[in-house]
């Protein structure tokens, strides 16, 4: 039984940093001509209002989407990242509702590109399957999204944008994915593989990162946020993205991109501490 719920933690800051490195990615991959296809192992219900009582419970996006939306000056992925924002938000005139991952792919998606996907939770799924209802570009499909990505590599377009976005509820989680990856890698080597993922338990996760550190893939890409130091209590402390294959220049991107959040995003006065690095 799936418990988690997107619609708590939509906007927040790890969605700050997840969506516009996404954004910039799909905008690279666009300066080619050829077609490509977007796959989304956990897309989530597509869009999420913000006055819910889910939003309004945690109050997570005042943390993140909020601080940017009246932000002047902000670093080129960001103001891409707040634009799409706006243009979804086009009928309010505040911050109203918060585009999930498949909302912003939608957005940029070129007539000849294609998106597939993948969500478990029977609810967020026909929530996105009602929404691209009419969109012959898109194809929501009900199940596991790892063995859904197994089963869609190598796309036929053999070019292709891989956001692997788990909720890490059941242990496991943290082996398959990484397992799931290094599996779809050997049928499709030259997609490009978002992997968005917490840190709960700093072992854990770094156990996940290893994995892929040491697959013996080449030309990955860590970027990271952490909103506190650390520690062995509940919640999360840092966010971060483990990119296989990014596109030219993403980490500079990125670097950018966090040097600001770190100003911004601050928490309670605390310092967010950021890295990019590029494993060996
Ligand atoms: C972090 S949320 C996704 C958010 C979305 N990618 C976004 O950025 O807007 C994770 C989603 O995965 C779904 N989920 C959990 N296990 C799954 C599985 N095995 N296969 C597909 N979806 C799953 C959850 O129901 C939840 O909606």
């Amino acid at each position: 039984m799936l418990s988690y719920r997107h619609g708590y933690h939509a906007g927040n800051y790890a969605d700050v940093l997840k969506h516009s490195m996404l954004l910039q990615v799909l905008k690279l991959m666009q300066k080619k001509d050829k077609p490509y296809a977007y796959i989304d192992t956990h897309a989530g219900a597509g869009a999420y209002s913000l006055n819910d009582e889910f939003a309004q419970k945690t109050g997570e996006y005042l943390d993140g989407v909020a601080k940017l939306w009246e932000a002047s000056n902000l670093p080129a992925a960001l103001a891409d990242y707040v634009e799409a924002v706006k243009v979804f938000n086009a009928e309010y005139d505040q911050l109203t509702v918060y585009p999930g991952s498949p909302s912003f792919v939608d957005a940029e998606l070129r007539e000849k590109d294609r998106m597939l996907l993948h969500e478990l939770h029977s609810t967020d799924h026909d929530l996105l399957a009602e929404y691209f209802v009419k969109d012959r570009q898109v194809k929501v499909l009900k199940g596991d999204g790892l063995q859904g990505l197994i089963a869609a590599v190598p796309p036929p377009e053999r070019r292709g944008v891989i956001l692997i976005d788990p909720s890490y509820e059941i242990k496991s989680d943290y082996v398959d994915v990484a397992e799931t990856i290094i599996k779809a890698h050997k049928r499709f080597s030259t997609g490009v593989y978002m992997l968005w993922y917490p840190v709960v338990q700093r072992e854990q996760t770094e156990s996940m990162l290893n994995l892929l550190k040491n697959s013996g893939i080449k030309n990955q890409l860590r970027v990271e946020q952490a909103i506190k130091p650390d520690s062995n209590e509940f919640g999360m402390t840092a966010a971060g993205l483990w990119i296989i294959n990014p596109p030219w220049q993403l980490d500079v991107t990125a670097k950018e991109t966090l040097n600001y959040l770190e100003r911004r995003l601050g928490h309670s006065g605390g310092k967010t501490i950021v890295k990019v690095e590029v494993p060996e």
